[in-house]
């Protein structure tokens, strides 16, 4: 039963839900916390504690479980971010070409921290973990894009680009 009142999926949203737990055999419903947090996030805009426990109660599972894994994994907001959030990867090999100057520099451009938004809402800055495109690095995130072999002059374009996003209507 659905005990928290706040949080609701559409109902869109609720025959996703089911079509996912079909996915996995009877007893095993946990193991589509992750997409369904994925599709918490995207509606809720953030992973508050009231999101996970109305997927635990989603999954017939205890609370705690989701907590678990939703501050595990560094894809999940854990506070309100901006509309742009710049997911830096600090992992190791990012970090060997230059993630940590990265951060430095959008901290610098950005007057916030790590972790921090702007207070016009429009930014976000979080290290993250690897994302995979380690190759490539130092990247980022930003939304479902991925931004490769990044440097100050590539960070001044993206902000631009960002900036102008917003105030197009
Ligand atoms: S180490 Fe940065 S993407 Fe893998």
């Amino acid at each position: 039963m659905i005990e928290t009142t706040n949080i609701t999926f559409s109902p869109e949203r609720l025959a996703e839900v089911q079509t996912l737990l079909k996915r996995y055999p009877e007893g095993k419903q946990k193991s589509a916390i992750l997409p369904i947090l994925h599709l918490a996030q995207k509606d809720f805009g953030w992973i508050s504690v009231e999101v996970m426990d109305y997927v635990a109660e989603l999954l017939d599972i205890q609370h705690i479980e989701v907590y678990e894994v939703a501050t595990f994994y560094t894809m999940f907001h854990l506070k309100p971010v901006g509309k742009n959030v710049l997911e830096v990867c600090r992992t190791g090999p990012c970090m060997l070409v230059g993630s940590d100057n990265i951060v430095k520099y959008l901290e610098q451009k950005l007057s916030i921290q790590d972790g921090e938004t702007t207070p016009d809402g429009l930014f976000t800055i979080k290290t993250v973990e690897c994302l995979g495109a380690c190759g490539y690095g130092p990247m980022m995130q930003v939304g479902e894009k991925y931004h490769e072999f990044l440097s100050e002059e590539r960070i001044d374009q993206l902000l631009e680009g960002f900036r102008q996003n917003a105030t197009q209507p």
